[in-house]
């Protein structure tokens, strides 16, 4: 079942889809996995991948379909191929094609990109204005959605400004002092200290006095330059996928993340593999679950993030509901909790692939339809 009316059999001739991945960001390999999980999920009837690998370095790659299906499902030993051949990608192409660095054709008519790229350089909406520049549709939030979705003090204080709840915070710069009495006054212990731009629980750690504040303020000002102090919320971390459009979004069925260590971890994440459980469709009341899935969309829009994303909630035990961040361009291995939750709402996840390349063509057509001459009479 799916969840819009648009037919599949709407999509023009096979389409070739650019699966852009791996990229100079800490989530790398997952990245990996995902584009693997992704291009053995494509119909060969519609589609045509071209792997756009990047390295850890930030230098862009084709690599061959083959070679990436070909290579291991473990995180900890995934890599680009040997075999990548080097390219280049050049915004005002019209034949949106890529070629080696002496300019020789690799391929062209690249129809529309799935970027499937975390964090740094992928998530924060950098990719997403060299993927508009380049002029070709691609999969989940625009340059502004993603760059304010990876900033977490903007997007509390958008979201706050839309009365969706959030925990209460101090951002704190580099250069500033630290108020240590304001901010115990105002968020007691523990806290939460966090950089503002980082993913995967990077520096991320829980403060119980003014020795451990101190430390963990130091150590998340290691990833960034501006970093959020959050009062510490006691609850059921809940996760919800949406799915669409401005105007037309829907949410998924809720999942659990039950973490068996202090806090969602990095090493909880991806170290430990016993980290963390998960449960779908979470275990909450169906009231919580329906303004949790209203909630989601309303911070969807509120922060422009069109074609997809996952909003992560506190759930108290008293019923309070307080939005912890929003993901742009979720984890997408056939395993991750975005594709999970909307198998389980009745979309599978190659009907999931589809309909995020669908909304992708949807949203480029739109914009195309705007007028960028003055006197458009
Ligand atoms: N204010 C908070 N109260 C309670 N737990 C928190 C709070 N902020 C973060 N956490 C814990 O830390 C984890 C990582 O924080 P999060 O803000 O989601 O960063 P990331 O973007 O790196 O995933 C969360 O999944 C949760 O377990
Ligand atoms: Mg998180």
């Amino acid at each position: 079942m799916l969840p819009y009316d648009f037919s599949l059999n709407t999509m023009p001739q096979k389409l070739r889809v650019g699966i852009l991945c791996g990229g100079k960001s800490a989530e790398h390999e997952i990245s990996l996995l995902s584009a693997k999980s992704i291009t053995q999920a494509l119909s060969k009837q519609k589609y045509d991948p071209v792997i756009l690998g990047i390295d850890t370095q930030g230098k862009w790659y084709r690599i061959d379909t083959k070679d990436l299906l070909a290579l291991p499902n473990d995180a900890k030993k995934i890599t680009l191929p040997e075999t990548k051949k080097e390219i280049v990608i050049i915004p005002g192409n019209e034949k949106k094609s890529i070629s080696s660095p002496s300019g020789d054709l690799m391929c062209d008519n690249i129809d529309i990109i799935f970027p499937i790229l975390h964090g740094t350089n992928g998530e924060d909406g950098s990719m997403q204005g060299l993927l508009q520049l380049l002029d070709i549709p691609f999969v989940g939030p625009n340059t502004l959605g993603s760059a304010v979705g990876m900033d977490k003090d903007i997007c509390k204080r958008l979201l706050r400004d839309s009365k969706i709840p959030v925990s209460k915070w101090q951002t704190l710069r580099i250069d500033e002092n630290i108020p240590y009495r304001e901010l115990e006054n105002y968020l007691g212990y523990p806290v939460f200290v966090k950089p503002a731009n980082a993913g995967s629980s990077v520096g991320v750690r829980k403060a119980k006095n003014r020795a451990e504040l101190a430390e963990s303020i130091s150590h998340a000002f290691l990833f960034d330059h501006k970093i959020l102090i959050e009062e510490c919320i006691i609850g059921k971390e809940i996760e919800c996928g949406v799915l669409g459009n401005i105007g037309n979004m829907k949410a998924s069925t809720l999942g659990e993340v039950i973490p068996t260590h202090e806090f969602y971890s990095y090493e909880a994440k991806y170290i430990d593999e016993n980290g963390a459980g998960t449960e779908i469709p979470a275990n909450i009341s169906s009231q919580a679950t329906e303004t949790i899935q209203k909630m989601a969309i309303k911070v969807c829009q509120t922060l422009e993030c069109e074609g997809m994303s996952r909003v992560d909630f506190f759930l108290t035990k008293d019923e309070q509901i307080y939005i912890n961040e929003i993901n742009t361009l979720p984890g997408f291995t056939k395993i991750s909790m975005y594709p999970k939750l909307w198998e389980h709402a009745g979309l599978s996840y190659p009907d999931l692939i589809d309909t995020l390349l669908l909304l992708a063509i949807e949203r480029h057509k739109k914009k195309k339809s705007l007028s960028t001459k003055m006197n458009n009479s």
